[in-house]
C-alpha cells in the first residue's frame, strides 16, 4: 500500500487582522513550518500524533465534532463532519509549527486531514470547508484568512485576499527583507472577546451597511462609541492593506513598517484586542536596528508578534519564508 503525505503550512499575517469576517483584506503568507500527515487508506480516520499523548480515532460519520476527545481530536472531527468522507485515514501527524503559538498549528491540521481524506475542489471550497470545521469544532466564529492562506500559498509572495470576493493577488517578497516572528504569550479564541467582535462589526453593519464598502465619514456616524471604534479600525484597516501592498511593490520599506505600526495601535486602542505583554514586545522590536516595522498579527489577546526588518537585524525570533500552499505527495 502506498503511503502518502498531506503537507499544510502554517501562517503569519503580515497586516489586515480583524477585516477578515467582514469580507475585507488581509496580507497573509504561508510560511515554511508543517503540519504533515503521513496516511494509508482505512476504514475508520485513525491519527497519531508525535506531539500528542492520545490517538484520535473516528468513524466517518461524526455529530458533533465538540465532543470529541482527546481535544485535538475535534479539529479532524470537524473536517470529518463536513466533509463526510467515505474512505478513512490511518496516519501519523507531525509538525514543525509551534503548537498554539498564533502561527496557525490547527487550521494547517484541518486542511491537512482535509487533503489527506481525500478533498477534491479548488483553494477557495478547501478553504471554505475547513473554515466551517474550525468553526464547529471551536465554537469561535472565525475568518477565512488562516485556511485560505495555507491552502492557496505561492512560494516568495505575501498574498494580498480579499475576504469578501474570495480572490488572492500574490505580491512578491522583498529579497532584502526578514519576516520575523515571536511568541508572546499562549492563547485560544475559545472564550475570547473574538466573537464579541464579530457581533460588534454585525452590529456596525446594520446600522452603515457593509463595512467593506463603508467610509470614515459613516463610521463616524455611528451612535454606540465601542461599535463605532470598532468600525472605524476595520475600514482604516482595509485601506492600510491596500497601501501595504503597494509600499511593498515600491519597496518602500519605511513606509511599510509605518502601517505595520498604524495596525497595532489600531488594533491596540480602537479594537481592544492587544495586551500589555504584545504592546512592549512591539516597542522593543521597533526600537531595534534595523526594524522596518512590527505588531500584534492574527487574532491577538496573546499569540504573536511579527516585524519586518532588515536581515540580520534580530536575534531572537522564528525567521520565516513565503511557501506554497497544502497539497498530497506520494512518499519519497
Ligand atoms: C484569527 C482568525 C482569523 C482572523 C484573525 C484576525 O486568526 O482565525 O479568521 O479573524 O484571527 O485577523
Amino acid at each position: 500500500m502506498t503511503t502518502r503525505i498531506a503537507r499544510a503550512p502554517g501562517r503569519v499575517n503580515l497586516i489586515g487582522d480583524h477585516t477578515d469576517y467582514t469580507g475585507g483584506l488581509v496580507f497573509p503568507m504561508a510560511v515554511d513550518r508543517w503540519t504533515e500527515i503521513r496516511f494509508e487508506p482505512a476504514d475508520r480516520v485513525e491519527l497519531t500524533s508525535a506531539d500528542e499523548a492520545e490517538p484520535v480515532s473516528l468513524p466517518l460519520h461524526v455529530a458533533d465534532p465538540t465532543a470529541v476527545n482527546p481535544h485535538w481530536g475535534r479539529y479532524v472531527a470537524g473536517v470529518v463532519s463536513e466533509l463526510q468522507p467515505t474512505t478513512g485515514i490511518h496516519g501519523h501527524v507531525t509538525t514543525t509549527i509551534p503548537i498554539g503559538g498564533g502561527m496557525s498549528s490547527s487550521h494547517a491540521l484541518e486542511v491537512a486531514v482535509a487533503l489527506a481524506l481525500g478533498f477534491e475542489g479548488s483553494v477557495v471550497e478547501l478553504a471554505q470547508l475547513t473554515q466551517r470545521a474550525e468553526n464547529r469544532a471551536s465554537g469561535v466564529p472565525t475568518g477565512i484568512m488562516d485556511q485560505f492562506a495555507i491552502a492557496g500559498g505561492v512560494a516568495g509572495h505575501a498574498l494580498l485576499m480579499d475576504c469578501g470576493a474570495l480572490t488572492i493577488e500574490p505580491v512578491p517578497v522583498p529579497e532584502d527583507v526578514e519576516i520575523v516572528v515571536r511568541f508572546v504569550a499562549h492563547r485560544t479564541l475559545v472564550g475570547s472577546a473574538y466573537a464579541d467582535r464579530v457581533a460588534e462589526c454585525a452590529a456596525a453593519a446594520r446600522e452603515i451597511g457593509p463595512l467593506r464598502a463603508a467610509t470614515v465619514a459613516a463610521v463616524d456616524g455611528i451612535a454606540d462609541p465601542v461599535v463605532r471604534r470598532r468600525a472605524r479600525h476595520v475600514v482604516e484597516e482595509n485601506q492600510r492593506v491596500l497601501d501595504f501592498a503597494a509600499a511593498l511593490r515600491s519597496h518602500d520599506l519605511a513606509a511599510a513598517g509605518r502601517l505595520m505600526v498604524a495596525s497595532h495601535e489600531s488594533l491596540r486602542d480602537l479594537y481592544d484586542t492587544s495586551t500589555p505583554v504584545m504592546d512592549a514586545a512591539v516597542a522593543e522590536l521597533c526600537a531595534t536596528a534595523g526594524v522596518y516595522g512590527a505588531r500584534m498579527t492574527g487574532g491577538g489577546f496573546g499569540g504573536c508578534v511579527v516585524a519586518l526588518t532588515a536581515p540580520g537585524a534580530l536575534h531572537h525570533g522564528w525567521g520565516v519564508r513565503a511557501v506554497d500552499g497544502a497539497r498530497v505527495t506520494d512518499e519519497a
